[in-house]
């Protein structure tokens, strides 16, 4: 188990780049694993998350060599052993909806974080269409057991807005019998849409303030080139680290903003955080921009209803930043937070509490208060995000920061403690 010590000074200055979308790079491997053809993948993000993807389609029978993928087209093979998701949900969940039509037997598990995190939202409506789905705890976790076969779609209103479970449905859709309709209480990420879309995949759009979207059955994607933009969600981390280190003023190239993810830039800016999108261009049908970020004194806000969905996974960090405001910042509506790689509010409000910041756990959320934590040790419970949220706090903490536990790092952004490093140097 590492540790990453981060002592503060030291602003943050020059041009970098983070590594490609963690989302976007599992949906360009697996649709096109499953479509007809072969494509080129680039700037695909080279974690443990991805790599775990990878391996699943190979063993599936899609053909990876370097950036080339070359698919299946709608037929995979039976694997002839478990399939290891490693620590990603996304992958696990994704694999459900494929695997749920495939006429043969499977087995995915993960390691012990995935296979505490919750899966009947997945396996619950995959068996309404007619899928065979089994896991521990009742059909809920995994390890789980699929024995594929024909379905047949329809309706379904998702109670949670989640890109991993719509992603898991459309896929499930492609090759059943049937329309699906589907609706999410808010509109979650929208990267498999977009790309199914460039992949000659009807998705249309029907009524609603949050649109449902119909995906007729008996579908198969056509192999497209994808160019994977920079994680937005790996680049929070130094947006949040240049805003609050004095000196800093820090461009982080090619970063993708697609609204539905971008929701830590509104808040930062609400903040008042000083950050500049520059040459806005889009690229493989996803928007992205350079952003430049400069140190500015952060204000307390509150985070809670649409936006939560648009920056989940940021809530960590933009708690960080919260303690170095002025004044209080409430989190709420993330509750969600609770089934991610950890549980995330109550590792956000333990590590906050370790380094002698002042905050309040509430079932749905935070509530922080802006007063300069002083540092101290943190324990990231095996989570990426939680490691590195509690490393930038370590920038502006008059005694730094050590934490404990933060190997994971590597399933999201390997490069991330020697980047930091860099751009401080
Ligand atoms: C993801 C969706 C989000 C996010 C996760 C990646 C995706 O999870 O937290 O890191 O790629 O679809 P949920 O779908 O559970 O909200």
């Amino acid at each position: 188990m590492s540790e990453l010590r981060v002592s503060p000074g030291g602003a943050l200055r020059g041009r970098i780049r983070c590594p490609g979308d963690k989302s976007i790079s599992h949906r360009a491997l697996v649709f096109n694993g499953l479509a007809r053809g072969s494509a080129r993948v680039t700037g695909l993000l080279d974690a443990r998350d991805v790599q775990s993807t990878a391996g699943c389609m190979q063993a599936l029978g899609a053909r990876i060599d370097g950036d080339r993928i070359t698919g299946v087209a709608g037929r995979f093979t039976e694997p002839g052993d478990v399939l290891d998701c490693g620590n990603s949900g996304t992958t696990m969940r994704l694999l459900c909806g494929l695997l749920a039509s495939q006429p043969f037997f499977s087995v995915l598990t993960g390691d012990v974080h995935l296979r505490r995190r919750p899966m009947r939202r997945v396996t619950g409506p995959l068996t309404a269409m007619g899928a065979r789905l089994d896991g521990r705890d009742g059909g809920q976790r995994a390890p789980i057991a699929i024995r594929g076969g024909a379905l047949t779609c329809g309706p379904y209103d998702s109670p949670v807005a989640s890109g991993q479970v719509k992603a898991a449905m459309i896929l499930a859709a492609l090759s059943a019998q049937g329309t699906l309709r589907y609706t999410e209480p808010v509109r979650s990420r929208d990267h498999t849409e977009r790309m199914l879309r460039a992949m000659g995949v009807q998705i249309d759009e029907g009524e609603g303030a949050v649109p449902a979207l119909i995906v007729p059955g008996g579908q198969v994607p056509e192999a497209r080139d994808v160019e994977v933009p920079g994680d937005i969600s790996s680049a929070a981390f130094f947006l949040v680290a240049a805003a609050i280190t004095p000196g800093s003023d820090l461009i982080v190239e090619g970063v993708g903003v697609n609204p539905t993810r971008a929701g830590v830039l509104e808040v930062l800016e609400r903040m008042g955080a000083n950050i500049e999108p520059l040459d806005r261009r889009v690229v493989s049908g996803e928007p992205i921009a350079d952003l430049r970020v400069r140190h500015s004194a952060l204000r307390g806000v509150e985070i809670g209803g649409a936006v939560i969905p648009r920056l989940i996974d940021e809530v960590p960090v933009l708690s960080v930043a919260a303690a170095f405001a002025e004044g209080e910042t409430v989190v709420r509506d993330a509750g969600e937070l609770r089934v991610k790689e950890s549980d995330r509010i109550a590792a956000t409000v333990a590590g906050l509490q370790a380094i002698g910041g002042q905050v309040e756990e509430r079932p749905d959320g935070l509530v922080v208060a802006g007063a300069p934590p002083a540092g101290g040790e943190v324990d990231a419970r095996g989570d990426h995000r939680i490691a590195m949220a509690f490393a930038v706090a370590g920038l502006a903490a008059p005694g730094g920061t050590l934490v404990r536990d933060v190997d994971n790092i590597a399933t999201s952004f390997p490069q991330f403690p020697s980047l930091l490093e860099r751009c401080r140097a």
